[in-house]
């Protein structure tokens, strides 16, 4: 462990380098192939945005990363290297060291992860304790300035409450005050604010924000929001059916998105300077099925675009001229193909009235 101890405390370069990693969970269905072939690197203290659809495999490329699933009901293949180290085939035990004091990870509903039984002061020295060794008043001191970093009002108080006597916005900051306990370097928030209103999801994601700057953590931020993404990311990864399929630095993604699957999930562009909290576009059609995923492109069923060769060859990430900027798909937004199709969509509404840029079965 000694070697995250001291590369996972320097200051650039890479810090996680995630390489053909595959969770494929045996059902009696057959194999889900929930992530399927990911690859991708995250710089020290940058923020990487995942999105995707419902079932695209955001949550369980997270949790495999961070060692989380079980053995016993996954199939884990492929490299997870943090700062140097393969995590990939440690066990519960062995990953233990780098929960909490490596990897942190804040959870959707801070109701479901809090202990409702145990004072909000124990769930926060507790890791300190564990992790760190320390005595029970310096634990005690660090929480309470923990919960200061968080904006945690009268926290010698709140030390003494149990999760249902605060907010859902005062949870999620104690949820994050944990999360930062042991200084991490690396931070994993899997929609992190969807259960909050708009105002204290503003307050907390610049918090994370905040907190990632004065510690330079990494952060692999999931959501949904279009506003989030676009204002609180350095680099965004899409993901479809279990694959990651364009990623790029933000501005570039969002000044030239490649993927038509892209383009439709981010259609209402946002201000990137101002969080609008837009949903990311619902797709119509339906996701592939993980267990028999079609040949080909994987969104050419549901893609407006697509032609022969998409359902018959599957496309692989390919360099697109942005620095950074990776993509999968052979008829890109602004080929040739891509605005000859267009006009013909076009065209065609114009004929049968209906919404251009739609297409006929179900597409975008
Ligand atoms: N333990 C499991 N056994 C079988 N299938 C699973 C298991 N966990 C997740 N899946 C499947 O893996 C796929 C990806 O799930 P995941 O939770 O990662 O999606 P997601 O992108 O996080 O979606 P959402 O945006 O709704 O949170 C889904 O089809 C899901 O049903
Ligand atoms: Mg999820």
């Amino acid at each position: 462990m000694s070697g995250l101890q001291t590369e996972g405390r320097g200051i650039s370069g890479t810090l996680l380098e995630v390489t053909d990693l595959r969770t494929h969970f045996p059902t009696e269905r057959g194999v889900v192939r929930a992530v399927d072939g990911v690859s991708f690197t995250l710089e020290r203290g940058k923020t990487l945005g995942v999105v995707g659809e419902s079932g695209s495999g955001k949550t369980v490329l997270s949790r495999s990363i961070m060692g989380l699933l079980s053995p016993r009901t996954t199939i884990l293949t492929g490299s997870v290297k943090f700062a140097g180290e393969e995590l990939l085939g440690r066990s519960a035990k062995q990953m233990r060291n780098v929960w909490g004091s490596e990897m942190a990870m804040i959870f959707q509903d801070p109701m479901t992860s809090l202990n409702p039984l145990m004072k909000i002061g124990k769930q926060i020295t507790e890791p300190l304790k564990i992790h760190l060794d320390m005595p029970a008043d310096e634990a005690k001191a660090t929480a309470v300035r923990l919960m200061r970093d968080v904006r945690i009002p009268e926290p010698e108080k709140r030390l003494e409450q149990y999760p249902y006597e605060l907010s859902g916005g005062m949870r999620q900051r104690v949820m994050i005050a944990i999360a930062l306990a042991c200084g991490p370097t690396m931070l994993f928030a899997d929609e992190p604010t969807t259960a909050l209103d708009v105002t204290v999801q503003a307050q907390i994601l610049e918090l994370i924000g905040e907190q990632q700057r004065d510690r330079n953590m990494s952060v692999i931020l999931v959501t949904h929001d279009l506003g989030v993404v676009a204002g609180h990311t350095d680099e965004i990864a899409v993901m479809y059916g279990g694959r990651l399929v364009e990623k790029a630095p933000t501005t570039e993604l969002f000044a030239n998105m490649k993927m038509p699957y892209t383009e439709a999930l981010l259609q209402s562009i946002p201000r990137l300077d101002q969080a609008s909290h837009t949903r990311l576009t619902t797709i119509p059609g339906r996701p592939p099925d993980l267990v028999n995923p079609p040949k080909g492109c994987r969104f050419a069923p549901r893609c407006a675009y697509a032609r022969d060769r998409c359902l018959e060859e599957e496309p692989t990430l390919t360099p697109a001229e942005g620095p950074g900027h990776v993509f999968a798909c052979f008829y890109p937004v602004g080929s040739d193909e891509y605005h000859e199709r267009k006009a013909e969509l076009a065209q065609r509404s114009q004929t049968s009235g209906v919404a251009a840029g739609t297409g006929s079965e179900g597409g975008l």
